[in-house]
């Protein structure tokens, strides 16, 4: 029988009890979000009359997310990394700050300490044995339009497995593999080589998938390259590119995929253009510009802080 005692005043006492409302000292932000976090959750209980075997369950699963280290990677999976997005979005709208290119999530595979290049860098050791030739380039712009010389690029993305760098289960990356920083040149360009990424699924026996599953969502990303653009003067940018022809790019679990994000690769066969890069076999292309956004009032007043792997 589903009794109904949320609304008494025993509970609601009890909830700023437990909240530590009702005592001297510790952190009143910290307080007020409990709060509201524990109300939410007893009144879901009450509401779907959640019994303790449930609970429990759920109590275990939380746990388990812990220890396999995918707290977030579940979070994009719920559209809570797509929601701050959406908020920084509606405050930029708000403010009448021109945002340039699109931001996107950062997802939770990013390693800081990549080796830097100017103007140009390989991203890939030449070990994957189904790796296809990636070329890529563009330039950085200004708030103005105006090219960036010295800006700092830095890219990473998946082998074709799916596979970062440093959190590849197979062991078979070598450290930093797919990750550089690029400052740009004199004229703003960044270019690489690389191979063409594939597109990223969690890990199938997850506790990630395992909530996917129970929601009837797959864990897909389309392949992708993510992105952190910074320069003097201007916001970092964080972003990703999402291959047009990938069957996920409109589908993406992670909810990054964004108009004017999606970017073709175009292959290229001609043998006299295969050597003009550099290259001896058929090759991918890929050519994207960005374009930053200015401080607002001297600050970035969107910049994320968040713990990062450093290697
Ligand atoms: C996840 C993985 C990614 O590569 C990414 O870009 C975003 C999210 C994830 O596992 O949640
Ligand atoms: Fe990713």
């Amino acid at each position: 029988m589903n009794v109904k005692i949320f609304d008494t005043e025993e509970v609601q006492n009890f909830l700023r009890l437990a909240s530590g409302l009702e005592q001297e000292g510790g952190n009143p932000r910290v307080k007020q979000i409990t709060h509201r976090i524990l109300s939410d959750l007893f009144k879901t209980i009450e509401d779907f009359d959640i019994t303790s075997d449930e609970y429990w369950t759920a109590v275990a699963y939380i746990n388990q997310l812990g220890t396999s280290q995918e707290a977030a990677l579940l979070s994009p999976g719920l559209g809570i990394d797509r929601f701050l997005d959406m908020r920084m979005d509606a405050q930029d709208a708000a403010l009448g700050v021109e945002i340039g290119t699109p931001r996107t999530i950062e997802g939770p595979l990013y390693v800081a300490g990549a080796p830097v290049e100017h103007g140009f860098a390989r991203l890939d050791d030449g070990s994957d044995p189904d790796g296809h030739p990636l070329m890529m380039h563009g330039v950085i712009y200004d708030s103005e339009g105006q090219p960036l010389a010295g800006a700092q690029v830095e890219v990473w993305h998946a082998n074709t497995k799916g596979f970062y760098s440093h959190f590849d289960p197979t062991g078979e990356q070598t450290p930093f593999n797919m990750r550089r920083t690029i400052i740009t040149d004199e004229n703003g360009g960044y270019r690489f080589q690389s191979i063409v990424p594939k597109g990223y699924g969690c890990p199938p026996e997850g506790p990630t998938q395992q909530f996917l599953n129970q929601l009837g969502r797959h864990g897909n990303r389309p392949a992708h390259i993510h992105f952190f653009i910074t320069a003097e003067g201007h916001r970092k940018l964080t972003t990703q590119l999402n291959m047009a022809d990938d069957p996920y790019v409109y589908d993406d679990f992670a909810y990054a995929t964004r108009e004017g994000l999606v970017v073709p690769v175009v292959e290229h066969t001609d043998e006299a253009v295969i050597k003009a890069n550099g290259l001896t076999e058929a090759f991918g292309e890929m050519e994207f510009d960005f374009k930053l956004s200015k401080l607002v009032d001297g600050v970035d007043n969107q910049v994320v802080e968040r713990p990062r792997l450093q290697a």
